[in-house]
């Protein structure tokens, strides 16, 4: 569900004009909708709250890392939502727009010791830790600063899902968490260690799931370590049940429902009596934000080929190249005519810099305005700058309004970022 609908035979953001944005703007930009971001939360909020008694006052920790927009960030945190963060940076900007310590988890499979001094300091609400290497350290650290801070161990379920290997995290040779006997021992070592409190169990198995037998899966093994666990006389009082749960990229395709999802978690962890965390990322954000983009031109071959080339590429949006993810392309202003196939490609040197490949679309020609659908998570936050192209623009839509929430920077700003070294200054 989101707020991007034609009116007057225009595609809209809200109340805003996609065209009068782009030439105000230009392209390419990331355009936000702040309705669709507050529709995705308040669903995830009422749903939680609709199952108090088996999942506590749940929290919602949006994973910065699939949109970590100041405003996008500072929208959610103003409706409570909290923070799933993996970098000293994403802990950064969650307090930056007011998300408070107690609502920021720190996971990730690799924190630096710095980071996690930092994430001590800061007072999060939890670490979760992934190895035992990891606990060593974070011992180690927080002893330094006499501190004690709360810890949720990552299991690895064994259990892996997702949208593509590359993002399936649960499965057993996938580098994150530890395997179910470990995190046991783990957690009781972590329980006799001074300096940590370890309060609960973790587990992410994945990313654009989009069925839940491998979620409930997932949550029924946390389920019963946290009944074992407690047999051993162990405190559990938190369960994160991580994100992943998948969005509808192809239109129809039906996924769950936020509202299921979390029902079917609630009748796993009925009667345990702990306090479930929740991280969704791709949920909150993807069908919230779009790609704007302006056709270059249109080659048509002799060989027959006929290749859309936008002002966008790989560098914009890799999903694409790097998952052969599918993202929906729509002309801002429909176009009548026949479909006809269409190689739809970035100006970008090299064949990867390719969205999609005999892809139907209406005649399009130089100068149309095209918006990739659901660019909202992983888009703008994996772009870079390869060939020298300057970072998209991102603007947020709030009804009527509209406000450029990342300029497009300019090529002075961009070289300035590259000192000369001292001796090529002649
Ligand atoms: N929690 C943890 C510990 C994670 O590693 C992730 C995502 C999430 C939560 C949020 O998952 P979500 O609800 O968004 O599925 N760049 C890839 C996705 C990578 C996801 C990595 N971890 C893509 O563009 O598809």
């Amino acid at each position: 569900m989101h707020y991007f609908d034609l009116k007057d035979g225009v595609l809209h953001a809200e109340g805003v004009s996609l065209e009068t944005l782009a030439a105000s703007v230009g392209t390419p930009t990331y355009v936000y909708s702040s309705a669709t971001l507050r529709r995705h939360y308040g669903l995830l909020r009422e749903a939680c709250d609709a199952h108090k008694s088996a999942l506590g006052e749940a929290l919602i920790a949006f994973a910065v890392k699939a949109n970590s927009n100041l405003s996008v960030l500072a929208t959610l945190a103003k409706l409570g939502c909290g923070a799933d963060t993996v970098s000293e940076g994403e802990i950064r900007r969650a307090l930056a727009v007011g998300i408070p310590g107690e609502r920021i988890i720190f996971s990730g499979v690799g924190k630096t010791d710095a980071e996690l001094a930092f994430a001590i300091e800061q007072g999060v609400r939890q670490i979760n830790v992934e190895s035992s290497a990891e606990l060593d350290r974070l011992i180690a650290v927080a002893a330094e600063k006499s501190a004690s801070p709360a810890i949720a161990i990552r299991v690895n379920p064994k259990i892996g899902a997702g949208g593509h290997a590359k993002i399936t995290t649960g499965g057993a040779g996938d580098k994150f968490g530890v395997p179910v006997e470990e995190a046991m021992a783990l957690y009781a070592r972590a329980s006799a260690a001074p300096h940590v409190t370890p309060v609960g169990l973790a587990c992410h198995i994945g990313s654009q799931i989009t069925d839940l037998a491998p979620l409930e899966a997932a949550f029924r093994v946390l389920r019963q370590m946290t009944e074992d666990l407690r047999a051993e006389g162990h405190s559990v009082t938190r369960l994160d049940l991580g994100g992943g749960l998948g969005v509808p990229y192809y239109g129809e395709a039906a996924t769950p429902a936020p509202a299921e999802y979390v029902a079917m978690a609630a009748r796993v962890l009925d009667g345990l009596n702990v306090e479930a965390a929740f991280e969704p990322g791709r949920l909150m954000a993807a069908n919230a934000g779009v790609l704007l983009s302006r056709v270059i031109q249109v080659n048509e071959r002799t060989d027959g080929r006929r290749f859309l080339v936008l002002d966008a590429a790989m560098n914009d949006l890799m999903r694409p190249a790097l998952y052969d993810a599918f993202h929906d392309l729509k002309p801002v202003r429909p176009v009548a005519g026949e479909a006809l196939p269409y190689d739809v490609v970035g100006p970008v040197c090299e064949t990867g810099d390719t969205f999609a490949r005999d892809r139907d679309l209406p005649p399009l020609k130089a100068g149309d305005l095209v918006v990739f659908m659901s660019a909202g998570a992983y888009g703008a936050v994996m772009s870079g700058e390869y060939n020298t192209r300057p970072l998209a623009a991102e603007a947020l839509v709030d009804g009527d309004r509209s406000a450029v929430i990342r300029p497009r920077p300019t090529y002075d700003e961009m070289f300035a970022r590259e000192p000369m070294a001292d001796w090529l200054q002649t």
